[in-house]
């Protein structure tokens, strides 16, 4: 396993306090504040809609105990966020691009650009949240002089904050394996009792777009099914259900004629697309887009 830089943490850490800005408080920034909010964290949110710090304002407070609550702040500024941070969460958008590039990078590099200096100075590690690629983790890392990482979020928007708080595991990209660097996503991550992986930062980000690009064809093969069983005058949700109960398989995405949408997948599938022109992903795409034209039509 060590061979792969997989690492399994330690669990024993000792948890300490920590100051933790976030900056972006849509559905990852508040999964990140109410994962790590302790009455002993400080943490420093900060969104560019003011709108949005409200909206995030009002879900903190009604999913956290008031000790927790307490030790959030909202800041006025980016600067304000990240003054003092031993880590600085970043969970603005990568939307999908119209171009060539996998990800429409303008929102996250902006915001990159306006931390370098002040988190070489405060010595504060940047922790992106946000999806991106692994050719841009690894340009960012250098640029940043190695205290970048990468924690990819797999949240399911309805249960977001339990995912949060209980995930199934953690996956952790570092840029190097020091100790020191060890020691520190130890304690980062100490409060979670799941298993937690520590990789490159460029793994981290293939596991990412694998997994989505895994369900994206899933749901994709399963909506084959619905060609299939027509030409044949068969029942393709009884096909579906049939075929979903083999345990390796199982019910995820086998509801026929559902496309798959969302903020993930369909962006994803497109970044996947583009860096590596996979076969498997654009023809599930092409599955999709095809539905979507479908099922569009008949609204
Ligand atoms: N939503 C999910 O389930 C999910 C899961 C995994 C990964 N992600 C990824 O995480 C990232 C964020 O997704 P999200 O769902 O939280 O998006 P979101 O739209 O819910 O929230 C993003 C927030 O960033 C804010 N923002 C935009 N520009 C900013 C700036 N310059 N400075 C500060 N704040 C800014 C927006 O106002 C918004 O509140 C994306 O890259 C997304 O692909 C999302």
């Amino acid at each position: 396993v060590q061979e792969l830089f997989t690492t399994e943490l330690a669990d024993s850490i000792e948890i300490r306090p920590l100051k933790l800005g976030i900056i972006g408080t849509g559905v990852v920034g508040r999964a990140a504040a109410v994962a790590f909010a302790k009455p002993n964290n400080i943490l420093s949110l900060y969104d560019i809609s003011l709108e949005q710090e409200q909206n995030a304002a009002m879900v903190l407070k009604l999913a956290l105990r008031e000790d927790y609550f307490r030790n959030i702040r909202f800041c006025p500024d980016i600067e304000e966020a990240c003054r003092d941070a031993d880590y600085l969460m970043i969970c603005v958008p990568t939307p999908m691009s119209l171009k060539k590039e996998p990800y429409d990078y303008s929102i996250i590099d902006q915001v990159m650009d306006r931390l370098s200096d002040k988190v070489a100075k405060n010595n504060t590690t940047i922790v992106v949240r946000s999806t991106v690629d692994p050719f841009w983790l690894t340009k960012k890392s250098q640029e940043f002089r190695q205290k970048l990482w990468f924690v990819p979020e797999f949240l399911r928007e309805q249960t977001y904050l339990t995912d949060a708080i209980n995930p199934p595991h953690i996956i952790i990209g570092l840029p190097n394996f020091q100790p020191e660097t060890i020691k520190n996503a130890e304690q980062l991550f100490s409060q979670f009792k799941c298993p937690k992986y520590a990789t490159t930062l460029e793994t981290a980000a293939l596991v990412k777009l694998f997994r989505n690009a895994f369900l994206a064809t899933k749901i994709s093969l399963f909506n084959e099914i619905g060609r299939a069983a027509s030409q044949c005058g068969e029942d393709a949700q009884e096909v579906a259900k049939l075929v979903a109960l083999d345990g390796r398989i199982g019910d995820y995405g086998s509801k026929v004629g559902k496309p798959y949408g969302g903020k993930c997948l369909p962006k994803d599938v497109d970044a996947l697309n583009k860096l590596y022109d996979c076969a498997i992903t654009r023809a599930s795409q092409s599955v999709n887009d095809k539905l979507l034209e479908v099922t569009n039509h008949a609204e």
